[in-house]
């Protein structure tokens, strides 16, 4: 006899069972937020930012975090601060201590004061940076080690500060596209395993230079390659809270990707900060434990 499985074949089901974990995140709003100046190709003064449109959607996303049940702490922005609003880039907080932000460009360097005033009223303690670098902007944490970007912005010698200041090994990753300038452009962490599933990250390899390609294969041999595609409309600046992965709508390869690996893809439309050059991460940082 002849017995029909009628079930769904193993194969479209996702073998893996995510599990979201609370967390904590701090976001200033676009009180300010314009295109006064270019720090980056995609940033365009003629090209003006729609501030009503920019409001809406920063609290969209703003409700998108507090519905997942994550804790959404606020910044005040400060005047003549236009690229305030992306507090990823205000320092980076692991184990419960900061590593300060110190800016590669003078338009911004007074928000990296700002941030660490912010953050030392928290009660965490600020270590001030002597290296250039832009907070998570190029460093991504995970339970084991920091993931570091270097080319544009932050330099190698901020990488070796904060694996001294927040004794946490620290991998550097070279940047050689203009347009993934942030390794938060370039990188999704998707489950930073904390938990005890092993890391799971989503890149574009053409972000990298070689030698930088060959590390993220030989640590990630089973991570996400993302499109160029994707990557062009900033798909992989991405908030993962190890289930729900909050990206850019536009970025629909990537968001079907995550879901066959078991992730839920919560996409929005940022698309008046693609005008800045970023879109939900880099308006999201993340205080990790
Ligand atoms: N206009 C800003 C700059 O060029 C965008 C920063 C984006 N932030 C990020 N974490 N990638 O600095």
């Amino acid at each position: 006899m002849t017995v029909l499985d009628t079930r769904t074949p193993a194969a479209a089901a996702p073998s893996i069972v995510r599990r979201a974990r609370a967390r904590r995140y701090l976001m200033c709003a676009p009180s300010h937020f314009q295109v006064t100046y270019a720090i980056n190709p995609w940033m365009d003064v003629a090209n003006a930012v729609d501030v009503d449109r920019a409001r809406l959607q920063w609290e969209v996303l703003r409700n998108t975090y507090l519905s997942l049940g994550h804790r959404v702490d606020l910044i005040e922005p400060m005047a003549g601060q236009p690229d305030m609003v992306f507090s990823a880039n205000g320092g980076l907080v692991v184990g419960g201590r900061a590593y300060g932000a110190k800016f590669r460009f003078a338009e911004r360097s007074a928000e990296g004061e700002a941030y660490a005033q912010w953050l030392a009223g928290q009660g965490i303690p600020v270590s001030a940076p002597r290296q250039t670098n832009e907070g998570e902007g190029d460093f991504l944490t995970l339970s084991t080690m920091i993931l570091a970007g270097t080319g544009f912005r932050t330099s190698l010698d901020a990488h070796i500060e904060a694996a001294e200041v927040l004794e946490r090994p620290v991998v550097s990753l070279e940047l050689v596209d203009p347009r993934f300038y942030h390794l938060d452009v370039a990188i999704a962490v998707l489950d930073d395993a904390s938990g005890g599933a092993p890391a799971d990250i989503a890149y574009y390899p053409g972000a990298f230079s070689p030698h930088s390609q060959r590390t993220l294969r030989d640590l990630f041999p089973q991570a996400v390659l993302c499109s160029e595609a994707d990557a062009r409309v900033l798909g992989l600046n991405a908030v993962s809270d190890g289930h729900h992965v909050v990206l850019p709508a536009a970025a629909r390869g990537l968001a079907e990707s995550l879901r066959g690996r078991g992730y839920t893809p919560v996409p929005v439309d940022l698309s008046e900060f693609l005008k800045s050059g970023g879109s939900v991460k880099c308006c999201t940082m993340e205080l990790h434990r």
